[in-house]
This record gives C-alpha cells, structure tokens and sequence, in this order.
C-alpha cells in the first residue's frame, strides 16, 4: 500500500485522482498528521499498515510560500527539513521506499555557466547553491531523507501547476479577466510542469519498481519539455484562455524585468532542469510545455 502524505496539496490531490483511477491502494495524510510529530507518524503508520503494509511512501506536504518563508525561517525549516527527516526515518523503520518532491530551487539559477557562457539545464550532481530560505530547506530536507533512508527517490520539480491549488496559470487566467494590461517578468526561463505530468512519473516508479523493473534510488529531475520565460508563458496561457472561453477579454500583456516587479525572495533566473537522468531509467518521452498547457487550459474549461 502507498501512504501519500500532503495529499490535499495541489500535487498530492493530482496523485490522489490517479491513484484512485488506476485502483492502487493508497492511504492519504494531511494537516491531521503533522510531519513535524515524529511520533504522530509512526503511530499513523503502525496503524494504517496493520492491515495492508505500507510498502511506498510519497511526501507532497511542504512549506511552499516562497516569499513568506523569508520571514518564516524557523517554520519553513521545521516543514521542509525536519518534516522530510521525520518521514525519512519513518520510511526506514516500516522499511517503505520514499518518493520526496523537492525543487529546483536548490539552485542559483546561474545555470552553472562560467562567466560569459550559456547557461545550461541542470543534472543532478550539479552544484546546488540556494539563493533563499525555501530553497535552502529544501535542499537540508533532501539531505536528510537521503541520510535517514537511503532508499528513497528525491525529485525535483519546478514550475508547478494544476488544478487543486494556488499557481501562476491560475493567478494569469483571473487577471487576465480583471485588468486590460499586465506586466510579466521576462528575465526569468524556466519549465512549466503540470502537476498531472509529474503525477504519472510518480506512479510509474512505483509500477516499475513493484514490477521487477531495477530503477535506482537517488536524485531525479523532472519538468515538462522545453523552456521558457514567465512573460511567454503568460502569452500562451492567454491565447489557450481565449480559445477555451475561459479569458472573456482582451488583455494586453506586458514585458518587464525581475528588477521592475521586485519580491522578496530572488528567483533563478534559469532554473532549466536536465531531465536525461529520469528519461533513461523510466523509458519515458517527457510531454513539452505547450502541449501539456493545451490540455491543461481544456480541463479548466469544464
Ligand atoms: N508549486 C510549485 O511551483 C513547486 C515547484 C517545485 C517544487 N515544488 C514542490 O512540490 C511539492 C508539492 O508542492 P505543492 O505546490 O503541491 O504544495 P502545496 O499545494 O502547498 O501542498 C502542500 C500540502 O502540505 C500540507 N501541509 C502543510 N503543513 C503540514 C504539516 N505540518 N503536516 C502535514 N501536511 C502539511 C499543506 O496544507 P495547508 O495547505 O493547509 O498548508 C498542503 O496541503 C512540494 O514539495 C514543493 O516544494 C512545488
């Protein structure tokens, strides 16, 4: 049995939605069990898994407000570092293997280029070097599930999308209908992921795995196809949003620079993941972006 933990989150509702579909038995935690509770997790465990042993655990849950966690170090470290511990070692006590989200985030976003190179998209053993708080507790809660269970998967995403949370398609789409103009950073390249895409790799180790398939523990990049910035990501965003009659009028939408829309924390400005690493060990084609956002904007519609 998989216990999925996070599992009201935008990717863990997604995980939870196919599961069902592909009738695998699952248990799903969220809030009610605290990943910070070391203990609250391994009661869970013992409880859940009397019946059917729990032989996969997947963690969606994680403190996620980038901007915020400037100013909620201390809480955004007990989610992403101390929370991923906790499961990590809940994981290597029910001897389950572990499935852990983490970001691209990890890095700078300098695309490990030498002065006056191209940067390039990231591998897994390239240096990580966060440039803020959520990064950084992402990359202390990897370390730690590797340390406390080495049998786990980390990956790490970026760009995330879906339909059961808070996102930058769906933050476009609403203001694309409020306002006539808005700005978009366009210093900034990237991989949109629908949260769906990433939902089916995950089962596709699991599958893999229980079926005999060898696929190695370790780190795994994954990301839609492609790269693009936020400025011409929101461009397409408002050509599908017309064509489903989500985007009921014109909006014209605006190039700007991460200078001129300052936050508090600094994004990567290339954040561009290498996906070789994944694409080897599942067999998989990976969808590109754009098609992923057609058929994205499609469900939205209805
Ligand atoms: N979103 C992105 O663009 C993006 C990009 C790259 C990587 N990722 C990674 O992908 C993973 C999933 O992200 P997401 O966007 O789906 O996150 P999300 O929507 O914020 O979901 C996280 C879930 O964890 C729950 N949670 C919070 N505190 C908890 C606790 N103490 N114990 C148990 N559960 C708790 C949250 O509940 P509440 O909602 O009540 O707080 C929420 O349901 C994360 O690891 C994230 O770092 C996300």
């Amino acid at each position: 049995m998989i216990w999925l933990i996070g599992n009201k989150g935008m990717l863990g509702t997604e995980i939870s939605l196919l599961l069902k579909k592909h009738d695998c038995a699952f248990t799903g935690t969220d809030r009610e069990i605290d990943i910070t509770d070391v203990k609250a997790l391994a009661e869970y465990a013992q409880n859940a898994g009397r019946d059917k042993k729990i032989t996969w655990i997947i963690n969606c849950a994680a403190y996620t407000a980038v901007d915020k966690a400037e100013d909620d170090e201390k809480n955004c470290r007990r989610l992403n570092q101390l929370g991923a511990a906790n499961i990590g070692e809940c994981a290597n006590r029910i001897k389950a293997k572990l499935i852990h989200v983490s970001t691209d985030y990890v890095f700078d976003g300098q695309g490990n280029a030498a002065s006056g190179e191209q940067p390039r998209p990231y591998r897994e053993d390239d240096r990580t070097n966060p440039t803020g708080v959520y990064g950084l507790t992402k990359l202390e809660g990897e370390l730690d599930v590797m340390k406390n269970n080495p049998d786990s998967f980390i990956i790490r995403t970026s760009w995330l999308y879906g339909k059961h949370g808070g996102n930058f398609v769906h933050t476009m789409l609403r203001l694309m209908n409020e306002r006539n103009e808005i700005n978009v950073v366009n210093d900034q390249r990237g991989s949109p992921t629908w949260a769906f895409d990433l939902a089916c790799v995950i089962l596709k180790i699991i599958k893999n795995s229980d079926n005999g398939k060898e696929i190695p523990c370790g780190i795994y990049h994954f990301s839609d196809e492609g790269n693009i910035s936020w400025f011409d990501f929101a461009k397409e965003i408002y050509i599908e949003g017309r064509m489903a009659g989500i985007i009921k009028k014109d909006c014209h939408i605006v190039p700007c620079s991460s200078a001129e829309y300052p936050a508090r924390v600094k994004r990567p400005a290339y954040s561009v993941l290498d996906k070789s690493k994944i694409k080897a060990a599942l067999q998989i084609d990976i969808p590109s972006w754009d098609k992923s956002l057609k058929e994205y904007i499609k469900t939205c519609a209805f």
